[in-house]
């Protein structure tokens, strides 16, 4: 090797280490900033949520592309790995969508929303999200599922559903089940919509096809029953499913939840004996007023706590120009949960930014207050 090359290489070398030397870890959270992975790529894992495993944070989240475009799956699911939530590594791609006409899962398909339990039972990694068909626009509202022995996957996907094909919710009144469903004035989208829609309109049209599931999201609880928690009902509604004991399919055991409300968004964690949901309004993209609830068991009854966020009228009305899509109980810290937030730009889906931000409890109710920079030794 020539002496100009033994010199260049040292000079790369050099440069390499003085530039890994001048990356700081991060210690706090700057929601709303740029947040940069272990390679300095803003971290890429849109509508996410988490899973502990061996004590390891793994963030999943829609991996997105630049411009409108991104709005769409032409990549799947990214997972990221962390063990003090500030400081990400890029997994890769945990759920690829495929080049494949004849697959479900084709690029361009709607992938949004994932998330990952782990099942005992099997020893396996259990994914949903939301799935919506090419060229189909938001109209399947499928639930799709796949699976992986590893937790960063890859996973394979098995199949999308319109859940609970046939099973009534465990709690719609006898009396609702036969009546007929008046199509023309649910398309009228005004009173008596609310009526006909909370008397179960479009469950009982969805009876025979299954139902409806959108924005999503999957609770487990301390005996390990998984939930899915979906909104069905053209949105008008959460429905909150058992899952099978191997969390891949639907028992046809769920419950409708604050009927006619349109939520979206729904994160679900558990406080104490009290579970919680943080979830938002219907307006595509765009942020609008959070909501919250509480219960004593996961299938209900909720009972309505109104809106988390604290602040100015712009970051009430907003929840601080995002929209939930988790909340994280933190590993090791007594009483301290993270809501995770979307704070999406559907003109170039790849820059949407994270908006996390503690839950406190106030009068025994979720409470969100702004903070610029904040961490969890404050
Ligand atoms: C709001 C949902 O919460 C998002 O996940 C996404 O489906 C958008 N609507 C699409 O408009």
């Amino acid at each position: 090797m020539s002496s100009y090359l033994k010199y260049l290489g040292s000079v790369i070398f050099v440069c390499v280490y003085m530039l890994q030397g001048c990356k700081q870890p991060l210690n706090t959270f700057t929601p709303g900033e740029l947040w940069p992975d272990n390679n300095g790529v803003h971290i890429n894992a849109h509508g996410g949520g988490m899973l502990v495993h061996d004590e390891v944070y793994y963030w999943f989240g829609e991996h997105k592309i630049e411009g409108k475009a991104g709005n769409k799956a032409h990549v799947g699911v990214h997972c990221y790995s962390s063990n003090d939530l500030y400081n990400w590594q890029d997994e890769g791609i945990a759920l690829s969508a495929v080049d494949d006409t004849t697959s479900l899962i084709d690029k361009g398909c709607i992938i949004e929303r994932p998330k990952v339990i782990y099942n005992a039972k099997n020893k396996q990694f259990v994914m949903w999200f939301h799935h919506e068909l090419k060229g189909m626009g938001y109209k399947a509202a499928m639930t799709g599922v796949a699976v992986s022995d590893k937790v960063t996957g890859p996973y394979t996907y098995l199949k999308s559903v319109n859940p609970n094909k046939g099973y009534w919710p465990a709690n719609f009144t006898d009396s609702l089940k036969h009546i007929a469903v008046n199509m023309d004035t649910i398309k009228q989208w005004s009173a008596p919509w609310q009526k006909e829609v909370v008397d179960g309109a479009w469950l009982r049209r969805d009876m025979e096809k299954g139902q409806m599931a959108r924005d999503m999201t999957l609770f487990v609880d301390d005996d390990g029953t998984a939930y899915h928690i979906h909104s069905s009902e053209e949105n008008s509604t959460l429905h909150i499913a058992q899952l099978s004991d191997d969390y891949m399919s639907f028992t046809g055991k769920y419950v409708r939840v604050l009927e006619g409300q349109m939520n979206e968004a729904p994160a679900i964690f558990k406080r104490g004996d009290k579970y919680y949901m943080i979830s938002s309004g219907c307006s595509g993209w765009k942020p609008n007023p959070a909501r919250s609830a509480v219960t004593d068991h996961p299938m209900g009854p909720w009972t309505e706590l109104g809106n988390p966020c604290r602040g100015t009228d712009e970051e009430i009305n907003s929840t601080f120009k995002s929209q939930s899509t988790y909340v994280l109980p933190v590993q090791g810290e007594n009483d301290t949960y993270i809501y995770m937030g979307d704070r999406w730009t559907p003109e170039n889906a790849i820059d949407g930014r994270y908006i996390w931000l503690p839950i406190e409890f106030e009068d025994e109710k979720p409470i969100i207050r702004w903070n610029d920079e904040w961490s969890l030794r404050e």
